[in-house]
């Protein structure tokens, strides 16, 4: 398993494992699947907002991750926004925490000082995977959105970031 920044290429492959997640239903409200050109404007913007993936011996594509903007206003500049997708026949085989942990020290080196998500409270792989990479489950949003009209609830969750040293790997 090698992981490194997204590149062009890769575009294809992001947006096919990030639908499986959308079909899934088990990670996002979100309900249209996307196009790789969906996935280009996140490359443009990738020195500010890190895009990794993690390639197998192959050099294909298992899982990637992101951080968006939590908030536009200046003082949230440090706290981001992660997302993580695994392919669906790699899921459960260590792929997702050496990825997450790398993001973690990407939004390091860039000056985050905070990633955080919100999961489905269902989500229990997304939870474990969180926690053992040091996140904290800060509390739960109830009703916080409907998802094929059901209402679900999410938990929050976070992760401080140390500034000035490595982030400590929990895996
Ligand atoms: C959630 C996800 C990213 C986790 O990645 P992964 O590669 O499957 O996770 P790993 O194999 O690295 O395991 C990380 C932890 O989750 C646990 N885990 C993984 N799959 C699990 C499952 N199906 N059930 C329970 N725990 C699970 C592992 O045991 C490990 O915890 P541990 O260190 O305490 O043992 C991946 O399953 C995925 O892409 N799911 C669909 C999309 C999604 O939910 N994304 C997150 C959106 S918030």
């Amino acid at each position: 398993m090698n992981i490194r920044p997204a590149q062009q290429a890769d575009l294809p492959a992001i947006a096919r494992i990030y639908n499986q997640g959308i079909e899934d239903r088990l990670a996002t409200f979100e309900t249209q699947p996307r196009l790789p050109s969906d996935i280009g404007p996140w490359l443009a913007r990738i020195d500010r907002y890190p895009l990794l993936v993690s390639v197998d011996a192959d050099q294909k594509v298992q899982a990637w991750a992101n951080v968006s903007a939590y908030r536009e206003r200046d003082c949230y500049a440090g706290v981001g926004e992660f997302s993580i997708y695994v392919e669906r026949s790699a899921r459960g085989q260590g792929v997702g925490a050496p990825l997450l942990h790398a993001l973690l020290q990407s939004a390091a080196d860039r000056g985050y000082w905070k990633l955080l998500s919100r999961i489905f409270t269902f989500n229990q792989p997304s939870r474990r995977l969180c926690s053992a990479c040091g996140f904290r489950e800060v509390g739960e949003y109830q009703r916080h959105a409907r998802l094929d009209g059901r209402w679900l609830d999410v938990v929050i969750v976070e992760r401080l970031i140390p500034q000035n040293q490595p982030v400590q790997s929990e895996v």
